[in-house]
């Protein structure tokens, strides 16, 4: 599927937190509430669950492990018997194109002591699972890479496992959370460290849960990379999860292409409500902000422990920034939409100490760095981050989406402000985490042809 975007049209309107113009619910969130639901020893209800291509392949995973879901319209019923009743699949999961599938599965078989085959498609296979693998061995879980990568063999390990002290090499959520998923096995307090601020889902949610789970307090205003340590301790004799009862605010790294579409085209003005507004997540409004970017958010409610609220962005003259240290993990999906906004912004923008954008759904480095070329960006790729000289636009052309769902998104986004259409072939990638992008955006009054 071609996605093409005619110029020259504003971006105006709401996107409410319910009904048919509504953002999908967080992605994180939904593979965290499919899989603990499915660990929990009674029934879990999800409301507002992103029906999307990543987390099909996490319910189609349940499924293959006979565990008992219905998704009616966004709303996912598990039906909880605990990690004890999963039954061992006679194939292997094919976990698609979603590291977050595949790294959280992992840590849960390995708490369920599960033998299986973890693959996916060639993107998948090229992601680092080391990462996981050499902490989970160290907690005694029988599983090996194929060279550092998918697939993954897990094997049945001796119960209960080992309790770990550890220190993750990057920050990321993704490690952290299939750790925390092992150690509900572990037979004792289970402390990571991290360098950095990711997102703290799992933690919110097993706090909800009734899970003893504490972190360092960090301060989002600093610019000083933390230390953040997680401590999990178990009662002894270990811990039933109960079901999850949750009501799934909106994604913000959705919500991330609409603000940037609003803030590059001439005289938009959105409003988006019901969006999850955890600290984790919200470092792209605050680089936006930094850029003089007419863009406000308030939080204005919670849900299980994760504050929520709304975020309005109008058309704005943006000046350029530099960004490293906490930001970059506060900001790690964001990356896309960000260099679109920095194309747009008058001086030279520059990202560094962002390295980790390499192992993403694609090389988001050197794909953004060559994709954004092609239609007339000046940008200089680095080994850890890129540097973009802005202000002159884009002009229109033929770009790829490399696969990668946020790239085509952004790209799509930057054809708002085009001297002419910009068409982004493969883009039916979008349907991994956004499938009603092209629809929203539509209705806000973009031009926006599906071919
Ligand atoms: C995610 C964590 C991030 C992010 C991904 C979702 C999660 O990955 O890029 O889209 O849900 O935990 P890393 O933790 O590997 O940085």
């Amino acid at each position: 599927m071609n996605l093409t975007i005619h110029p020259g049209r504003s971006i105006q309107g709401i996107v409410a937190s319910h009904g048919e113009i509504s953002l999908p619910g967080d992605k994180s969130l939904s593979h965290r509430a499919a899989i603990l639901s499915a660990m929990a020893v009674s029934d879990s209800k999800i409301d507002n669950f992103q029906v999307s291509g990543v987390t099909r392949v996490m319910l189609d995973a349940l499924t293959q492990l006979n565990i008992p879901w219905i998704l009616d319209n966004q709303r996912l019923s598990v039906e909880g018997r605990g990690l004890r009743s999963w039954s061992v699949p006679s194939q292997p999961i094919f976990c698609g194109n979603s590291a977050t599938t595949i790294r959280l599965l992992a840590g849960a078989l390995a708490a369920g002591g599960v033998p299986v085959i973890l693959d996916g498609s060639a993107g998948l296979r090229r992601r680092p699972m080391d990462r996981i693998v050499d902490p989970l061995q160290q907690m005694g879980v029988a599983i090996h890479s194929t060279g550092g990568c998918a697939p993954l063999e897990l094997q049945r390990s001796p119960m209960p496992l080992k309790a770990l002290e550890y220190t993750l090499p990057v920050a990321s959520a993704q490690v952290k959370t299939c750790l925390l998923l092992a150690a509900l096995s572990a037979d004792g307090a289970t402390i990571l460290h991290e360098p950095g601020p990711s997102r703290d889902h799992t933690e919110r949610m097993l706090r909800s849960l009734g899970v003893q789970i504490e972190s360092t307090l960090w301060d989002a205003k600093t610019g000083d990379m933390p230390m953040i340590t997680t401590r999990l301790t178990l009662p002894r004799g270990g811990f039933a999860l109960p079901g999850l009862h949750m009501f799934l605010p909106g994604d913000p790294s959705a919500a991330a292409f609409l603000v940037v579409a609003a803030l590059i085209t001439p005289d938009s003005l959105i409003r988006l409500e019901g969006v999850l507004l955890n600290p984790t997540r919200t470092g792209l409004l605050d680089v936006l902000l930094s850029m003089g970017a007419k863009i406000d958010w308030q939080i204005t409610g919670q849900t299980n422990g994760e504050p929520t609220g709304w975020i309005e962005a109008a058309s704005s003259d943006l000046k350029a920034t530099q960004v490293r240290g906490p930001l970059v993990v506060r900001m790690i999906d964001e990356f896309p939409a960000f260099a679109v906004a920095a194309a747009c912004a008058e001086g030279k923008t520059v990202v560094c100490e962002a390295e980790e954008l390499r192992t993403k759904e694609s090389d988001r480095i050197a794909a953004l760095a060559g994709e954004l070329r092609k239609i007339g960006v000046v940008v200089h790729e680095t080994a850890d981050g890129f540097e973009i000289d802005g202000g002159r636009g884009f002009s229109g052309g033929m770009v790829q989406s490399h696969g990668d769902h946020r790239l085509a998104m952004s790209l799509a986004v930057a054809g708002l402000r085009a001297k002419s259409a910009v068409t982004v072939e493969d883009a039916q990638v979008i349907g991994e985490s956004f499938p009603s992008f092209v629809a929203i955006v539509r209705q806000l009054g973009a031009d926006i042809e599906v071919g």
